[in-house]
């Protein structure tokens, strides 16, 4: 009876994380399909809790533990979760990522010396001793890479270029892959507990060594692609168990995760092994050149504020920077004050701007701005043609010109934003230093692009009081 209950929990729990993982595709229904999936996490846990039952009949038992670490996820999560600021998101999704894979590949320790205590043969079966290591070496992988991961972007730790590490990295893998076939087909002489430790070590020093040398912004890429890594350990937890619900989450995140990393270096135009070897673009901070393309000319905040005020249309560039400087809700302030003024005003939103998928989306959802203002980059282009002023906040790489026109570029190929297009440019940074991808961006230096040099909260602070002048 209950096994049948338990069976039903696992499938409301199932069709919850696929309903949740369509919803979030969307920022309107984002917010609800997060419900969604959580609550069929909190169904399946509570149903394994309380309805699971072994192949004796005995229920799980142990609940002071059990229920002592939900109290202190939940409280740690929850506080977490609360407390992160939008631009620290990457390193809370790292961290909590990591968490996810040291679950699965503690399993797989579990699961391993529990075997070994009812006495029986890992040759017996190969395919399940199979099934428990790679959980414990891809999860364990997933952990420390996405701890590195963690203290990179948390400026902990610095990007690492270790002499001869692909060679290392190459030969680590081919004696986690030797040790795992001798572990499961009984080679050699070395006893297969300490087979076991040997191989979540090497695993351990894998996962440092393999995001040791990324470049430090190019560690979003990175935690989507060990967040696959933790789902498909995470599967292999569900294929141990025999546990449907825990196989499809795991599968949801490791295609979720692999779908998001092809597409996060697609609008980069960069592949995954340009990535993972190419230490691209420094640390998060920008690389700290400084231009020196020419000369540029700056617009002062009354000049700016009567074009802005004058025109018929203006498009909004949000980038990094505007998220750097939290000038988000200004930001809104000042498409309202246009809007009032009877000026269209639409923001442009490049798949890659900022450093996370979505960001920008999630950014100024936060502030409130109508999702229908969002206009993805296929969309917008064709409008900055009949557009009279273009105002970028922060952005830089996603306006770079020499994506389209410069093959040398590292940036070649990326689509951009064609800003250019417009009547009027108009760019609010701090300085002419770089963006990500540490290189000049020509368009500053160009006819109809203006600088509006400043911090974007300080800067937006004061146009919106110039054009509430000019009103
Ligand atoms: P960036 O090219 O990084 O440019 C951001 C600009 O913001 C910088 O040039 C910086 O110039 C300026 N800035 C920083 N703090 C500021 C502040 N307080 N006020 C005003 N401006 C400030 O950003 P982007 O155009 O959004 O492009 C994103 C880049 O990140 C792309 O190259 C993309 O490939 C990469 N990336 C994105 C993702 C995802 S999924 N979004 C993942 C990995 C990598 P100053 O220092 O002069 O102010």
């Amino acid at each position: 009876m209950s096994s049948g209950f338990l069976a039903l929990s696992y499938l409301i729990g199932s069709v919850s994380f696929i309903m949740g993982l369509k919803m979030l595709s969307h920022p309107e229904t984002a917010r609800k399909g997060n419900l969604y999936a959580g609550m069929g996490m909190t169904l399946a846990i509570f149903a394994t809790i309380f309805l699971y039952k072994d192949s004796d009949g005995n229920p799980l038992g142990n609940y002071l533990w059990i229920f002592g670490g939900l109290a202190i996820g939940t409280v740690l999560g929850n506080y977490a979760a609360k407390k992160v600021e939008m631009t620290a998101m990457p390193q809370m999704v790292s961290l909590f990522n990591g968490m996810g894979g040291a679950c699965a590949a503690i399993i797989s320790v579990v699961e391993f010396n529990h075997i070994l205590h009812l006495g029986k043969d890992f040759t017996e079966d190969p395919a399940m001793t199979l099934v428990i290591l790679a959980g414990l070496v891809i999860g364990t992988i997933s952990f420390t890479g996405s701890m590195i991961a963690f203290g990179k972007l948390n400026g902990n730790l610095q990007d690492r270029v270790i002499p001869l590490q692909q060679v290392i990295n190459i030969g680590l893998m081919l004696f986690i892959l030797i040790l795992a076939v001798m572990l499961t087909f009984g080679l050699g002489t070395i006893p297969p507990q300490t087979l076991m430790y040997l191989l979540l070590a090497l695993s351990v020093l894998y996962g440092v060594l393999f995001v040791m040398p990324i470049g430090g912004a190019d560690m979003p890429v990175v935690i989507s692609l060990l967040n696959s890594f933790t789902g498909i350990a995470a599967a292999f937890g569900g294929f141990l168990y025999d546990n449907s619900v825990m196989l499809t989450g795991g599968i949801l995140v490791g295609s979720a995760g692999t779908v998001l990393t092809v597409l996060m270096c697609k609008a980069m135009n960069r592949s995954l092994l340009n990535v993972i070897v190419g230490s691209f673009g420094g640390n998060a901070a920008g690389s700290g050149q400084v231009a020196s393309g020419g000369n540029y000319k700056e617009v002062s905040l009354t000049d700016a504020a009567v074009l802005m005020m004058y025109s018929k249309k203006v498009i909004i560039v949000p980038g990094y920077g505007l998220a750097v400087a939290q000038a988000q809700h200004i930001c809104h302030e000042l498409e309202k004050v246009l809007d009032h003024n009877g000026v269209e005003v639409k923001y442009a939103i490049h798949p890659v701007a900022g450093r996370m998928p979505g960001h920008m989306n999630v950014l100024l959802a936060e502030a409130d701005v109508s999702y229908d203002k969002l206009i993805d980059m296929e969309e917008i282009n064709p409008e900055f043609a009949q557009t009279d002023v273009v105002l970028v906040l922060g952005a830089n790489d996603v306006v770079n010109p020499a994506a389209k026109s410069d093959p040398s570029s590292p940036i070649y190929g990326m689509p951009i934003l064609d800003v250019e297009d417009a009547s009027h440019v108009i760019v609010n940074k701090r300085s002419m230093k770089p963006g990500y991808a540490g290189i000049e961006n020509d368009l500053f230096f160009r006819p109809k692009t203006s600088m509006l040099f400043g911090d974007a909260k300080d800067a937006l602070t004061k146009l919106v009081a110039e054009i509430k002048s000019l009103a």
